[in-house]
């Protein structure tokens, strides 16, 4: 039997969203954009968690800043304490101050800005103790010792190889503290052995899972919420006892993204661990 647990969570509605440069191998600036389909998509996806009975705030969109709908990169946070994100692109920079400043207007106060490039919940994954964290493409390696010392918690490093797997939460969704999904082929093989180590019963997912941006997506310990043609990770997660929830973000795929990337997670401090 798996248990949920209520989760507070940021999005910023895509208002200003729109392909127009390219950092990224799905991003195609070329191909059109239903901006008002993006916006009835990540609608839907919010009612979602509201019907789980979970917290949602919005952060203002800002214009020229297309992917700022792609909340999970604004911060890590944990503890009642957020280590904001410093963006590797140009393009993405002046999201840092605006995450910064909804943070510490909203009942985090205790929050710094990373020195080196850290993309937040896009490569820092909270699994039980351990914070797995991402490198490769977005955050530096160097991000990883940073994060450590700002949360007093041990930090996995696993290195990406596979460029459309740019970010950790494309390619590993932590479903409650124990368990994990990945897809293998995204991780160099010394960070795979690590994930087998510490996760042997991890839910693996299928190349087509993972194109489906399948891992892409959120957990409360039983309700698992993540794009509705990942078909096979769906049915292993129903074998697991999940409750997986389907919905449909083909439009913020055009840029990378799909239900996790729209997510980030405010942990306070009783809000960091699940009941045990
Ligand atoms: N276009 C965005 C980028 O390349 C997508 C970010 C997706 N976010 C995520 N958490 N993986 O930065």
């Amino acid at each position: 039997m798996r248990t949920a647990r209520p989760r507070h969570y940021l999005m910023c509605r895509p208002t200003h969203f729109d392909v127009v440069y390219s950092i990224n191998p799905w991003m195609d600036p070329a191909k059109p954009v239903d901006t008002q389909l993006a916006i009835t998509q990540w609608e839907k996806l919010r009612e979602v968690y509201l019907s789980l009975g979970h917290t949602v705030d919005t952060i203002d969109p800002l214009p020229g800043l297309p992917d700022m709908v792609f909340a999970a990169n604004g911060a890590t946070v944990i503890d009642g304490r957020a280590l904001v994100a410093r963006f590797r692109d140009a393009e993405r920079i002046a999201e840092g101050p605006a995450y910064h400043d909804w943070l510490r207007d909203n009942g985090f106060p205790d929050l710094r800005t990373a020195h080196v490039v850290n993309e937040g919940e896009g490569d820092y994954l909270l699994a039980g103790e351990w914070l797995l964290a991402g490198t490769g493409f977005r955050s530096d390696p160097r991000s990883h010792d940073e994060a450590q010392e700002f949360f007093g918690r041990p930090v996995i490093g696993l290195t990406l190889v596979d460029p459309d797997y740019y970010h950790l939460d494309t390619a590993l969704t932590v479903l409650d503290e124990q368990t994990i999904a990945y897809y293998p082929a995204a991780f160099s093989p010394g960070s795979l052995a690590v994930l087998r180590r510490l996760f042997p019963d991890a839910v693996i997912a299928t190349a087509e899972d993972a194109a489906a941006f399948g891992l892409n997506a959120t957990s409360d310990g039983h309700n698992v919420v993540l794009p509705h043609n990942a078909t096979g990770l769906t049915e292993q997660l129903r074998a697991r006892g999940f409750h997986p929830i389907g919905v449909d973000l083909s439009e913020l795929l055009k840029a990378g993204g799909s239900v996790k990337c729209c997510t980030l997670e405010l942990r306070t401090a009783a809000q960091s661990h699940d009941p045990a």
